[in-house]
């Protein structure tokens, strides 16, 4: 059976390409999409996107998952420092979540090195901008044992 990957992006994070490129990059949302759909194409991977900058619908969004998908990209933005709902989600839907950040969230504001719900998550990746996206879904590939070394 093929995998399906939900790549999920939290609030603010529609605005890419403009918000702080200093600290995100210039690559819009649209773009890292398409960047790692490209990257999932050779494996037969289903690769969907979504982008909310509402909590509940993020985790609508997370139980939905539950329905098709093997494995989940998210990066929540703001959402990784204040939300136990987010936590609570994750750990319901028992799949793979992997958690994203564009900048090296440890080397910022204190408040953000703090992180509520990487400890439910398979790992997180963060500081390498949009590629930590690619990084996130290269550790599903290995695990799934469709990408090796
Ligand atoms: C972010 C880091 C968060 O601290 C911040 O609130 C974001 C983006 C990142 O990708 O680096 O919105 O998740």
């Amino acid at each position: 059976m093929a995998k399906g990957i939900l790549l999920l992006h939290g609030p603010n994070l529609n605005l890419l390409g403009t918000r702080q490129p200093e600290v995100y990059g210039s690559m819009t949302l649209d773009a890292i999409n398409a960047a790692v759909e490209r990257h999932l194409a050779p494996y037969g991977v289903e690769l969907r996107s979504a982008q909310s900058n509402h909590e509940g619908a993020l985790i609508d969004r997370l139980h939905e998952a539950r329905g098709w998908a093997d494995g989940v990209v998210f990066n929540p933005g703001a959402y990784t420092h204040t939300s136990v709902a987010l936590r609570d989600a994750i750990t319901a839907i028992e799949l793979p979540v992997i958690e994203v950040h564009l900048s090296n969230i440890h080397g910022r504001e204190a408040f953000r090195h703090k992180s509520l719900l990487a400890g439910v998550c398979l790992g997180q990746v963060a500081g390498f901008g949009w590629r930590s996206y690619i990084l996130a879904a290269d550790a599903l590939l290995r695990r799934w044992e469709l990408l090796s070394d």
